[in-house]
């Protein structure tokens, strides 16, 4: 049985009339560029994740960016971050000349933990950015007293985390401003790249909408730096579209990876994601941790089982960071995950006989 790692086309066809009739409208209206389908999708993120403002951007990383340069991150300033995360996160702060200080995660949550992060902080410390990685919101709450009582910001990375949430509250919201990523393959994907900053500070909303649009307040009035970080009107369309069903396609994600733990759970040789009691998951990746990993991936590429790798190389020893001096065995934590991880597929059109296969396949590999 064939078991991709993601199946875009089964999720367009199960929607395709309203979304090809929205990108139609957009055809018709050739305005292509922000504008009404990106302003109401706007508004409808923004309210499905319990925060003021949702600015749309062209990509996630324009919004790792604009997140700090808003508060004024810049050179000589330090942005804590973790090191197993995607390399977007660091180039928010490298993109306003800070520098990023990358630290290890917590073992059970592999988020940022509140103590490493305290020990990490310099007088240079301007930001903190908590990941939500794999769509798990981090511990939020001592991460902020933390950012407050040095005097600086915590800020969300939200790319993998539509929709969770901490302690019932939706994530976006928690930190200053977050940056939420559109592209693909994530829970809210688009038909091409999009991103979205959201806050609940009005002062940085309206920064961020001038910024995104070259610096503008109006037409050729340029008041301050900017950039062309602009949401395409077809991404908003589309977006907006597969926002209503977002709800329904989170529960189905959190269904898919509790029947891998049901199954999985007495395999001695794997370890399974914890959902800390914080926070509601939503499974943009369902990460495992796995004994001799590269032969398991063999065995199940050889079933036709295609899984991932969500990171292999930690921040710290990629080689576009080498300037900064870091070497193996700095963060053991997520140097070793690096080596142990193996995401398997999931996404809400996966099936009971697809998920069923993809453990008795794991179940053959360590029992032959
Ligand atoms: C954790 C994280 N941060 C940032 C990004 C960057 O988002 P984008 O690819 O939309 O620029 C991604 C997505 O790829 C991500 O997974």
């Amino acid at each position: 049985m064939r078991v991709p790692f993601l199946d875009l086309k089964l999720q367009y066809q199960s929607i395709r009339p309203e979304i090809d009739a929205a990108i139609r409208t957009v055809l018709e209206s050739t305005s292509f560029v922000l504008g009404k389908t990106v302003s109401e999708f706007e508004r409808a993120f923004a309210q499905a994740h319990e925060v003021k403002h949702s600015i749309g951007l062209s990509s996630g990383t324009d919004g790792n960016h604009l997140s700090l340069h808003l508060l004024g991150v810049g050179r000589g300033d330090e942005v804590i971050l973790p090191v197993n995360t995607f390399i977007a996160t660091a180039w928010g702060a490298t993109l306003c000349g800070a520098t990023p200080a990358f630290i290890d995660c917590d073992p059970d949550s592999y988020n940022l933990g509140p103590s490493k992060v305290e020990k990490a902080i310099t007088p240079q410390t301007k930001a903190i950015v908590a990941v939500h990685l794999y769509g798990q919101p981090a511990d939020l709450d001592p991460l902020a007293e933390i950012a407050a009582s040095h005097n600086s910001y915590l800020v969300e990375d939200a790319a993998q985390a539509h929709l969770a949430e901490y302690k019932g509250r939706k994530v976006g919201g928690i930190g200053i401003a977050a940056a939420f990523s559109f592209y693909p393959g994530k829970n809210l994907g688009a038909y091409g790249e999009a991103g979205a900053l959201t806050t609940n500070d009005d002062s940085i909303a309206e920064n961020a909408r001038m910024f995104r649009d070259q610096g503008q307040s109006r037409k050729y009035y340029h008041d301050s730096y900017g950039h062309n970080y602009r949401m395409e009107a077809i991404q908003g369309a589309v977006l907006s579209v597969k926002l209503k069903y977002l709800p329904q396609w989170t529960e189905r994600r959190r269904a898919v990876a509790a029947k891998y733990r049901d199954m999985l759970q007495d395999v001695d040789q794997i370890v399974l994601p914890k959902e800390m009691p914080y926070a509601k998951h939503v499974y943009h990746l369902f990460v495992i941790r796995a004994q001799q990993r590269d032969d398991l991936r063999v065995f199940l590429e050889q079933k036709e089982v295609d899984t991932g790798l969500h990171y292999p190389i930690p921040l710290h020893l990629q080689k576009a960071f080498q300037h900064l001096g870091y070497k193996r065995g700095d963060f053991p934590v997520a140097e070793k995950l690096a080596d142990d991880i193996l995401s398997l597929p999931i996404y809400p059109e996966l099936t009971t006989q697809q998920i069923e296969y993809v453990c008795d396949s794991i179940r053959e590999f360590y029992h032959r």
